[in-house]
């Protein structure tokens, strides 16, 4: 095995272990257990069972995802699958764990490959088994060749969230192509009432909600963009038809992988569901030598009989205790800190007048960390230059950034810093002296996006260089954050310098380098807090989450449009890394003009940032938002790690929505309130509470807004779930805040 790909496979590990589990000393993952006949396989936690098992003919079937089994119920071990007629082999209907294409497979393959003679007929049969410790490892093998599979199986005790993933190992004694790998299938029994939602979008549009039926046929959600993207999120839900937000079934599953990707269900025609998630296929080809070894992303699969809100606390929890970073000596990912970014107030005009100007006004209201974006770098003024050039404009910065930071510094805030380390402007000097760096084919034209070409970030030489870069400039400032920016697709995906053959590595290898460097530049720098952005949410996924603390959600800050981004995005991920600024009106996306209280309580249902041009408020707004910071710093634990509660959707054009986010010691509970528009005169609902102690007694303060007269200020989790409150709302975007404490 080579050393790139004994790191691969201490990636996967490290994921599957937990980065955050690590730091704790130990995750918490649930013993798998193999029945009496060595043939069934069993992982149970949190009320969740999933079981598996071996058949005569050494095939691996999915028996049960669900619901917890007893621990005395047997499941027997499974049988091949009998032929249904002539068109339908017994290997299309068999619920395979890891199908490898042949056979006569013709439903999609965990894993597919070419081997030197043409052969690409891949029949996977189980060799052996072992659970070592918290995981459970089944070893497979192609019926004649020596291809050898590894699966691996994890499930975290607190969640029963399943962390699967394979790696593919070519013991032949020539080379293999593997033309696909998955990490996993996942299969579930027949029914007529499936449906499945998934995320979509566009730049300023991400993390919309799809649902729709699952009917036989294949849907398709992908990224082929080298990154995560914007079009479509590496996450899906599968539900039945009765399943509500506070009940009913939900299968539920997220790739950790920041490259292209893609999940594919289908339903055969007799109405047997399969999950595949991995590598995108599409132009994938990864050639292994002998002796080498091609480990997939790894992938999250749980199960909530709660409904979608069940799903996604569990799935949000097991982020926050699987996924992301620890600080050394820490028990929980740090809370994020109040931000302010300078991007949408000053553009690439940054300079070290106007960002102290604005570090100043920052400060009195309560920030607590000031990051300059975009334009503080090499000939930088507008997009079209100077991206690569990572040395301080000293135009701009007549004595670098050390006076800034001072400044910054001795105002009580930490410093942060806008880098796109993966892009280059042709117009820069690194491009003149590397036109090679980036990711072409030989000859062809290189389509420019923003006016930037995307590094290759596979080539040694360029990940070296970047490492370099970046630590010095963290050596040598006193950074204690960098917004990680990425604002292109790829195009002409060639890396000319290596074989034709091996030039589709790319797609793994430029991710693999990612994560390297981010980890790297972590332990060298253990401070540093790290944030994934991508011209807003383009790159979120468990992958990039595992090594950066926490993510831009949007480009798009627009408050209103913000509360459907921001439910989309807590379908799938925590608001404990989920970024929201509160910036000018009227909205530079929509020109849609909202109060800055408005805009203030859309953002504090996330992590608090302030992107606003300070220079341009008033006594009043200051005021006004020294108050909500203030108000926001006792609440964001609960915000940012308590138990999130849809309990009035967005969605579906809702003229009305509210969350509640519990405090995991359930001392605190946090209300938010929103309201499109009034409208003839409607009365407003009432909002009923979730989540709550009956019996404890709760406090109730407003944070902003109010609740109708005669609401009482004490009363019981009952009183408040059951008998719950309204708040007083009219007129057009307004909102409103509560805590209780109890
Ligand atoms: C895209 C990001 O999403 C913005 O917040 C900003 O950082 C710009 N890039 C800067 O070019």
């Amino acid at each position: 095995m080579t050393d790139f790909d004994q790191r691969r496979r201490t990636l996967c590990m490290q994921l599957l272990g937990g980065l955050a589990g690590a730091a704790l000393g130990g995750s918490a993952w649930a013993r798998p257990s193999v029945d009496d006949t060595g043939k069934v396989f069993r992982l149970d936690g949190a009320g969740v069972t999933y079981a598996f098992g071996v058949n005569t003919d050494g095939q691996l079937q999915t028996l049960y995802w669900g619901s917890a089994l007893a621990p005395d119920d047997r499941l027997a071990a499974p049988v091949p699958v009998p032929e249904n007629s002539s068109n339908e082999m017994p290997v299309v209907l068999t619920p395979f764990e890891f199908p490898g294409f042949g056979g006569g497979l013709t439903v999609e393959p965990a894993l597919k490959v070419t081997f030197p003679d043409g052969v690409r007929d891949l029949v996977l049969r189980h060799v052996d088994h072992r659970v070592d410790g918290d995981r459970i490892v089944i070893r497979l093998k192609d019926v004649s060749r020596a291809v050898h599979v590894t699966l691996t199986y994890a499930m975290d005790a607190a969640t029963g969230i399943l962390a699967r993933s394979a790696v593919v190992e070519n013991r032949t004694p020539g080379w293999i192509q593997v033309d696909q790998l998955a990490a996993a299938s996942v299969n579930l029994p027949y029914a007529d009432d499936y449906r499945m939602s998934y995320l979509t979008g566009r730049w300023a549009g991400e993390f919309a909600l799809q649902t729709r039926p699952i009917v036989p046929g294949s849907i398709v959600i992908e990224s082929r963009k080298g990154a995560t993207s914007h079009q479509a999120n590496p996450w899906l839900a599968i539900s039945r038809g009765a399943t509500e937000e506070e009940s009913g079934p939900v299968w539920f599953g997220a790739l950790g992988w920041s490259g292209s990707w893609r999940i594919h269900v289908d339903m055969d025609g007799l109405g047997g569901l399969r999950t595949t998630a991995g590598y995108n296929p599409f132009d994938f080809a990864y050639r292994l030598k002998p002796g080498e070894s091609l480990a997939s992303p790894v992938f999250h699969a749980g199960f909530s009989s709660e409904g979608f809100g069940g799903a996604s606390r569990v799935f949000h929890r097991y982020q926050r205790s699987n996924i992301l970073p620890v600080p050394p000596g820490a028990s929980a990912p740090r809370l994020r800190p109040v931000l302010y970014n300078s991007w949408e107030a000053t553009l690439f005009a940054v300079d070290e007048a106007g960002q102290t100007a604005l570090a100043e006004k920052a400060a009195s209201i309560g920030v607590e960390r000031f990051v300059m974006d975009d334009g503080w770098f090499g000939a930088r003024s507008s997009d079209k230059a100077g991206l690569g050039d990572w040395v301080v404009n000293r135009k701009k910065f007549p004595n670098g950034l050390a006076p800034l930071i001072k400044r910054v510094n001795a105002l009580g805030m930490e410093f942060g810093l806008w880098v796109e380390p993966e892009m280059v402007n042709p117009d820069s000097d690194l491009y003149r002296a590397h036109p090679d760096w980036v990711i072409h084919f030989q000859g062809r034209p290189r389509s420019e996006a923003r006016n930037q070409l995307v590094l290759n970030l596979a080539r040694k030489d360029v990940y070296e260089h970047l490492l370099k870069m970046l630590d010095r400039l963290l050596a040598d400032h006193a950074i204690g954050f960098l917004k990680w920016d990425h604002n292109r697709a790829w195009s002409e995906p060639g890396w000319p310098e290596v074989a034709a053959a091996d030039q589709q590595r790319l797609y793994v290898a430029y991710v693999d380098n990612l994560y390297k460097l981010l980890a790297e530049l972590r332990r060298r720098h253990p401070k540093v807090e790290i944030e994934s952005c991508a011209s807003g949410g383009g790159r979120v996924d468990l992958g990039i989450m595992a090594l950066t603390d926490q993510v831009w959600t949007s480009d798009n800050t627009d408050p209103f449009d913000r509360l459907l981004i921001q439910d989309g995005f807590s379908r799938a991920y925590t608001p404990a890394i989920m970024m929201a600024w509160v910036t000018d009106a009227p909205n530079f996306v929509n020109r849609r003009v909202t109060s800055l209280e408005y805009r203030f309580l859309s953002a504090m249902q996330g992590g608090l940032g302030i992107g606003a041009n300070l220079n341009h408020w008033k006594a009043e707004d200051f005021a006004l938002a020294k108050r909500l910071v203030a108000g926001y710093k006792a609440i964001r634990k609960t915000v940012q790690q308590g138990d999130l509660y849809r309990l009035v959707s967005p969605q579906g054009g809702s003229n009305r929505s509210a969350t509640l986010s519990v405090a995991q010691d359930g001392r605190q509970a946090v209300l938010f309130a929103f309201l499109h528009s009034s409208g003839l005169r409607e009365a407003q609902p009432r909002i009923q509470l979730r989540g709550l102690d009956p019996k404890k007694e709760y406090a109730l303060r407003a944070i902003a807004g109010k609740a109708v007269p005669r609401t009482p200020q004490r009363a019981s989790g009952a009183y408040w779930m059951g008998h719950g409150l309204v708040v007083e709302m009219v007129g057009d975007f307004q909102a409103a805040a509560f805590v209780l404490e109890g």
